[in-house]
């Protein structure tokens, strides 16, 4: 079983989960029955904007797991940000995952506007006072916008979700992070698309035949993958890699039975060049409001 993370809202957090950005719907229900039925995931991580929320139900209804031994993450678009619609958005979320909770619901983009940032988080603390989300958090936080959260005083978020990869190490926010609580997780843990040229911020995939991760992992007959989710994991990091394949899907969770060693930890830590793959925070605002 994946080891978990003990949550500052008192919720525990499996530490290993499947991404499913840039899938359809059918390929989402797909992955994720493979991942829940058969790999042995209970660890999903999906978001409205990702269109395929639906994919994500329709495996958890036909999945033999429990719901309740499922955590099920999913994230608001930035069109929805603002008390009322925030409201709006997660019910329109959880009328798609078919299910009354969700166990992480986290603000997929901070906005430039500050003071619609934090109505959102108003609504946030609503839902998480409803119990249909048992935690609520942020992605692609920057210190400055966690800074904001913890002097509006009430509720901190339970992570910040974060690109974090060996070239993209994030150690300022991991402090920051660290420092009032909250746990960092790692999205396009493993360098992010494989595929070259999709979309607009995307940049096609080089740590995954990088010479150091492929050198360590074939020490321990391992692949450069498994190399880096050993790494997250051993770094404290809740770590989503993505993948549509089953060898992979399987791959992936194929890691609790080697260590990687200090020195292999350094090695790969020498690799934070700062290169970002996706967007950078300050320049995301796509369909914010106003
Ligand atoms: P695919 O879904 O076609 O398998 P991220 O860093 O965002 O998690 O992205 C990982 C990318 O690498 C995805 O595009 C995924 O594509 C691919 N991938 C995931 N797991 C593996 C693996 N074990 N080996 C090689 N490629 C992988």
């Amino acid at each position: 079983t994946t080891p978990t993370i003990t949550l500052n809202s008192g919720t525990s957090i499996p530490a290993l989960g499947l991404g499913v950005w840039q899938a359809t719907n059918d390929e989402t229900e797909k992955a994720v029955r493979y991942a829940i039925d058969e790999a042995g995931y209970r660890h999903v991580d999906t978001a409205a904007a990702y269109g395929n929320e639906e994919g994500v139900g329709r495996a958890l209804a036909a999945s033999s797991v429990p719901r309740e031994d499922l955590f099920v993450t999913t994230k608001l678009w930035n069109s929805d940000q603002g008390y009322d619609s925030a409201l709006t958005a997660f019910d329109e979320s959880l009328r798609k995952l078919g299910t009354d909770y969700v166990d992480l619901y986290l603000i997929h983009w901070p906005l430039q506007n500050d003071e619609r940032l934090l109505r959102t988080w108003d609504a946030f603390e609503k839902i998480s006072e409803s119990g249909r989300a048992k935690a609520v958090g942020v992605c692609n936080f920057e210190p400055r916008h966690l800074g904001l959260l913890v002097d509006r005083g009430g509720m901190l978020p339970a992570v910040d979700q974060v690109e974090l990869h060996p070239r993209l190490a994030q150690k300022e926010i991991r402090h920051v992070a660290g420092d009032h609580g909250i746990t960092v997780e790692s999205w396009s843990p493993l360098g992010g698309t494989s595929n070259s040229g999709w979309g607009r911020d995307s940049k096609p995939n080089t740590l995954l035949t990088d010479e150091t991760l492929t050198d360590i992992g074939a020490a321990y007959g391992k692949s450069a993958a498994q190399v880096m989710i050993r790494w997250h994991l051993q770094n404290g990091l809740v770590v989503i890699p993505k993948s549509v394949h089953e060898e992979r899907i399987a791959q992936n969770i194929d890691v609790f039975d080697f260590e990687l060693s200090d020195d292999d930890l350094q090695r790969i830590d020498a690799l934070d060049t700062g290169e970002r793959v996706g967007a950078h925070p300050n320049d995301l605002n796509i369909g914010a409001p106003d």
